[in-house]
């Protein structure tokens, strides 16, 4: 089939950057110096995870800290599957790209003008900055699009989605979109593209990430021949508001911090038992503990009990929680909240090295999309805002160095047809997403996870190539393909590792 997509479609720029949370935007503002940048993102400019994190930023920024020992405790808790070298890339690096941060706009939380610095689980020490208490994301997302929507070097385009990557002669020379909600085929070219797309919790029935996290970035990775690698390290937080019918929401783990503790049904702090730091066990520790309370209780949720937390310390450290509790109508003055385990973040993605290049030459990826060794088996708490500014310099300094379009490709591109748009259809995904859930969550073994290899691969095979297609349908074919590289990972990793858990293979192994 060949179509034409009429010339004011095809647009050329130096270098693309498809995602706009806080590898994206970091990227593109640090490559305007060396050219004219395209900010691709399927939604609006600062709809992304980013924009959600409660969490804060961890970095060793204080005199007397040390970046050995936040590589230290973040080599630990990636259970023996960093990459020790990116690791301590981040670490290192991690002050000057937060003082970067600070320069374009960023606003901590300070107390009589100095840096706050809180704590959260597994760390050491103090080294987490935050903003408006627990709405950090909010406030890196509003500094970044704030100057990035107004940047004379960047253009941005919002509500674009990312459809494939244009591959000629064994390298990446741009991507073909759909603009929404029209599906208007569109095609970007640039010698350089920065993939920034996020994670995939939208894979799963219930997680923290909002609706835009469907691993499109990934999917299209690796239909374009890139590796991709850790696929089973998903990690579950332990502790998203029950709240049937509604959206999950995020009940930060610094609250066990302050003091709130788990409770099952029947009024007892459950988490003793489990392991000796209790309530602040690491996060994969507590999911699994919540999990084994419900199936005990037969509920699909525990509590959460504040009460230990004075109040005025809960409203001013955590402003967004307490307003969206009482938005939904939750009382945290008199009640328990009933909280469960969700996904939460992708440890895994495209494989990368420590300077963001993929195996696709022309191809860079950064932030949670990528995998390029700082996580392991699991992230650290307040590990990925770092991440996506650490590795988003390192890919900004990286991507004016890579060669330009030859005239000659460039022609190639010109006459290039346009890819088809590869859909599924959408009534699979809540098939999808439940299946997920169940077989490849916080618990799995071997075989639940071959069941859900022959349904998805048979939902895989009913994936279309067409002309044209909607956002959801694009989005599914897309959800389908991670969640077939999370089932096969998992069916593959015969252990247990950080937030890897086979029932079958409760150990971690010694090869
Ligand atoms: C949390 O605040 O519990 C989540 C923080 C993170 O994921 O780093």
């Amino acid at each position: 089939m060949l179509l034409e997509i009429p010339r004011p479609n095809i647009r050329e720029f130096d270098f693309l950057v498809v995602g706009s949370g806080v590898a994206g935007l970091f990227t593109a503002l640090h490559l305007t110096e060396h050219g004219k940048v395209a900010v691709i993102t399927k939604d609006r400019l600062t709809e992304s995870n980013t924009e959600y994190a409660q969490g804060g930023i961890a970095v060793a920024l204080q005199e007397d800290d040390d970046p050995r020992d936040h590589e230290h405790d973040t080599l630990e808790a990636g259970a023996g599957l960093c990459d020790p070298e990116a690791v301590r890339i981040l670490t290192v690096e991690g002050p000057d790209a937060v003082r970067e941060l600070m320069r374009l706009g960023m606003r901590f939380d300070r107390r009589g003008g100095e840096l706050i610095y809180g704590r959260e689980a597994a760390h050491g020490r103090r080294r987490i900055l935050h903003a408006s208490g627990d709405e950090t994301g909010h406030e890196v997302e509003r500094a970044l699009s704030r100057r990035a929507s107004v940047h004379p070097g960047i253009e941005v385009f919002e509500n674009t989605l990312l459809t494939d990557l244009l591959v000629v002669e064994g390298r990446s020379v741009g991507i073909a979109a759909l603009s929404l909600p029209e599906s208007d085929r569109l095609r970007f070219i640039a010698p350089v593209t920065v993939l920034a797309t996020g994670g995939l919790g939208q894979v799963y029935e219930t997680s923290t990430n909002p609706p835009v996290t469907t691993g499109d970035g990934m999917a299209a990775a690796w239909r374009a021949g890139c590796g991709l690698r850790d696929m089973e390290f998903v990690q579950f937080h332990p502790t998203a508001l029950y709240d049937e019918g509604s959206p999950k929401f995020l009940i930060s783990e610094a609250l066990r911090r302050e003091g709130a503790v788990l409770r099952n049904t029947a009024g007892e702090h459950f988490m003793p038992p489990y392991h000796p730091q209790n309530d602040l066990a690491p996060r994969d520790v507590v999911a699994r503990a919540v999990v084994d309370q419900m199936r005990r209780e037969r509920t699909d949720h525990v509590y959460l009990d504040f009460s230990p937390i004075p109040h005025e310390r809960f409203l001013s450290r955590f402003p967004g929680i307490v307003a969206e509790l009482a938005r939904r109508g939750f009382d945290i003055y008199q009640e328990r909240i009933p909280v469960c385990p969700v996904a939460h973040y992708m440890m895994g993605g495209i494989t990368a090295d420590i300077n963001a290049r993929t195996e696709l030459p022309g191809l860079l990826a950064v932030g949670e999309c990528t995998s390029l060794g700082v996580h392991g088996a699991n992230r650290l708490a307040s590990n990925s805002l770092l991440d996506g500014l650490v590795f988003g310099l390192r890919a900004a300094a990286l991507a004016p160095k890579l060669p330009k379009l030859s005239y000659e490709l460039l022609g190639v591109v010109a006459q290039m047809t346009p890819a088809l748009v590869r859909c599924a259809q959408v009534a699979v995904r809540d098939h999808l997403r439940k299946l997920m859930k169940e077989c490849a969550g916080v618990e799995r073994n071997g075989e639940a996870l071959a069941q859900a290899r022959e349904v998805v691969s048979g939902w895989c095979g009913q994936v279309a190539t067409v002309p044209s297609a909607s956002r959801e349908e694009v989005e599914t074919a897309n959800l389908l393909t991670v969640a077939r590289l999370i089932i096969e990972g998992a069916i593959a990793r015969q252990e247990s590792r950080g937030a890897h858990y086979r029932t079958d293979f409760p150990e971690i192994s010694e090869d």
